[in-house]
This record gives C-alpha cells, sequence and structure tokens, in this order.
C-alpha cells in the first residue's frame, strides 16, 4: 500500500514544493491548509506538475475537531510534515499571541493526535534563526541554541523543546527537526513558486518584484556589516533541493534506517553569498538589472550564518545540488509567470 503523508501547510511556499517532490516517490498526499498565506490554484499548480492532484482539506489546525476529523476520514497516515505556522518575523513581534497560538497549538495537536491515530514519523519545520547570531561559521547542529530575537523566532526555539519533551516522555513517535537556512527560488516549471502577501519582507521576493517594476529599487539595509562587502551574509538553498530532504527525513524515520526517536539536520548548502552578491547572481543569470540602493540596516538582523551541512550530507543521504544561478533563474522565471497570469 502507498504511504499516506499528510501535509500541514501544504499549499504555502515550501510546502508545495515538498508535495511534488513526495508524489514523485509515490506517496499519497493529504494537505491541510486554512489558506491564510496562499490559494488552493496553488493545488492546480501541484496538479500540472505530478499529474496528480492531492486530497486537501481546508481548514486550520488549531481546530482540534477538524483535525482529528482529518485523521478519521483520512485513515492510515504514515508521516506528518509541519508546515503550517506564521512566518514573518515583523508581524510576530507586532502579534506575538497570534504567533504563539498559530504555530504552538497546531504543534501540540499534531503531536497529540499521533500515538493515537498512529502515527510514526514527524518532520518539523525549523529555522537557523535557533542559533540566533552564531560564535562562528559554518554552523553545525551542536551550535548553542542562542536567546530568540523575535515571537516567530521563539516558537521556533519552543517548538523544538515542545517535541523534544514529548519524545522523551515515551511518546511512540520519531521526529526529525529540520532547520533550514534561507529558502530560495522556485520550482523549475514555474507552476509553483513563492507568493508573498502585500509588500515581501524576504530578499528574494522583493528583488524580482523590483526587476519586474513592482517596487521601485530594493534596499540592501546596510554595507557596514563585518563582511568582506560589508552587506549580510546568508546560506540560500533551492526550495526544491531543500523539499528533497523532507522526503529523505521520512524515509528515515518510516523505514527505520536509525533507531533514533529524536534527530536534527541543517539543511543548507554550506555556501554563505553575501546579499550584494546573490543581486549580482540574479543579474548575471537572468541578464536583468536590480536598481538597489544601500540603506541603514534592518533591526534584528543576523550578520552572517551559514550551514555546516555535513550532518545532512552523509547522514540523510542528502545534498543542495542546484547552482545559485538556476535558482535566481528559477525565481525570476516565477516572477514572470505571475506577471502572465495577471496576478502580479
Ligand atoms: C528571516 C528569518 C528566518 C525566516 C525567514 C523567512 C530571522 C533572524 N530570520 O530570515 O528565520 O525563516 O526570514 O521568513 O528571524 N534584505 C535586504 N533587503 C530586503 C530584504 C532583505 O537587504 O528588502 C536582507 C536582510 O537584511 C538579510 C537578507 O537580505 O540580510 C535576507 O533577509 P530575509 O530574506 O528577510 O531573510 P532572513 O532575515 O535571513
Amino acid at each position: 500500500m502507498k504511504r499516506r503523508i499528510l501535509v500541514t501547510g501544504g499549499t504555502g511556499y515550501i510546502g508545495s514544493h515538498t508535495v511534488v517532490e513526495l508524489q514523485a516517490v509515490g506517496y499519497d498526499v493529504v494537505i491541510i491548509d486554512n489558506l491564510s498565506n496562499s490559494n488552493e490554484e496553488v493545488l492546480d499548480g501541484i496538479e500540472k506538475i505530478s499529474g496528480k492532484r492531492p486530497a486537501f482539506v481546508k481548514a486550520d489546525c488549531t481546530d482540534m475537531t477538524a483535525l482529528r476529523k482529518l485523521f478519521v476520514d483520512y485513515p492510515n497516515i504514515d508521516g506528518i510534515i509541519n508546515f503550517a505556522a506564521s512566518k514573518a518575523v515583523g508581524e510576530s513581534v507586532a502579534k506575538p499571541l497570534l504567533y504563539y497560538r498559530n504555530n504552538l497549538v497546531t504543534l501540540m495537536n499534531l503531536l497529540e493526535l499521533m500515538p493515537e491515530f498512529k502515527v510514526k514519523g514527524f518532520v518539523f519545520s525549523s529555522s537557523c534563526t535557533v542559533y540566533g547570531e552564531p560564535d562562528q561559521n559554518p554552523v553545525n547542529e551542536n551550535a548553542p541554541i542562542k536567546k530568540a530575537m523575535s515571537p516567530y523566532g521563539n516558537t521556533k526555539q519552543i517548538s523544538e523543546e515542545i517535541i523534544t519533551d514529548f519524545i522523551n516522555s515515551g511518546a511512540p513517535i520519531k521526529s526529525i527537526l529540520l532547520r533550514y537556512f534561507n529558502p530560495v527560488g522556485s520550482h523549475p516549471t514555474s507552476e509553483i513558486g513563492e507568493l508573498p502577501n502585500g509588500v515581501p519582507q524576504n530578499l528574494i521576493p522583493y528583488l524580482t518584484q523590483t526587476a519586474i517594476g513592482i517596487r521601485k529599487e530594493l534596499s540592501v539595509f546596510g554595507d557596514d556589516y563585518n563582511t568582506p562587502d560589508g552587506s549580510c551574509i546568508r546560506d540560500f538553498i533551492n526550495v526544491v533541493d531543500l523539499a528533497k530532504a523532507h522526503v529523505k527525513a521520512l524515509e528515515r524515520m518510516l523505514d527505520d534506517k536509525s533507531d533514533k526517536q529524536l534527530e536534527i539536520f541543517n539543511l543548507g548548502t554550506g555556501v554563505g553569498l553575501s546579499v550584494l552578491q546573490l543581486i549580482n547572481a540574479f543579474e548575471s543569470a537572468t541578464g536583468v538589472k536590480v536598481p538597489h540602493k544601500i540603506v541603514g540596516r534592518r533591526a534584528g538582523d543576523i550578520e552572517k550564518v551559514w550551514a555546516d551541512p555535513t550532518r545532512a550530507n552523509t547522514v540523510l543521504g542528502w545534498k543542495a545540488t542546484t547552482s545559485i544561478e538556476d535558482t535566481m533563474r528559477s525565481a525570476w522565471n516565477w516572477q514572470k509567470k505571475l506577471r502572465e497570469r495577471g496576478i502580479m
């Protein structure tokens, strides 16, 4: 029988790319999403790529009744990938309770239902934000966890602790925590991609919207950091590469490739690129100029962070392979596709 996987937040940016990769290796996917930051057309995009429309339940994971009904309606779920979460750093400062409720109640509801419905594996979307400003780069999984700079970041830290405590209590589940660095780019078909609401807060959507003329110019937040060109350094990881790591993580748990109940993996390329280098990479990969200016630092930004992905490479058998140029082209093609479709 095909394995059945519940993907919460499966119509979102990383979720939708992961659904496609799960379907590609034969998993039966059920999506739950409240569409708070996505829309149902994403399902059309997924279907165009994979030829298969995933089952979809429009509901909020904080709603225990709806969630329980899903597990009854779709029995024999083997694993869960939990993407359902609010993720805007600035908004989390303005609306902390919204973030704690959405992100933590969702997590607790899912964990609580797992033993009851005999769900074995849980993949959690965590973030390099748990490392704060690291003492050294690249960062491996043993680097200390720093005090979170925002309620959003704090929900990731608390979520990791909740999962750890639940497993330590003897819960009959396995979990893998995936700490993402900076996911960027789109599916090479341009059928799915990142669709932020309103003015983008993250670098790549702002950059591609500037390149296409929706925004006048991109502000580079600071050129006086202690980095070679003065702008911040990040580890930009292609979203399809990232999605594939989720498949590996699930297989590891469901096939009992490890007897550990809880494992943590950094997902990054291992290469740090500065904001200015990324703009250059976009321009040379696409031939499109991005008007930009240097402005002051953005509060709360980390100066430099990039991954040591050795553990994911060796233990999970996963590696980021897409070049930054291909990733930048995919982001640009997606932006152009949004224009063709009259969305932006
Ligand atoms: C943030 C979060 C991260 C989260 C991610 C996705 C922190 C510390 N980081 O990452 O956990 O997963 O968002 O929501 O909480 N930049 C500009 N101009 C812009 C936009 C960004 O110069 O218009 C710069 C930023 O200063 C930063 C880099 O680009 O140096 C990347 O920014 P962004 O894409 O927002 O991601 P992070 O802040 O790294």
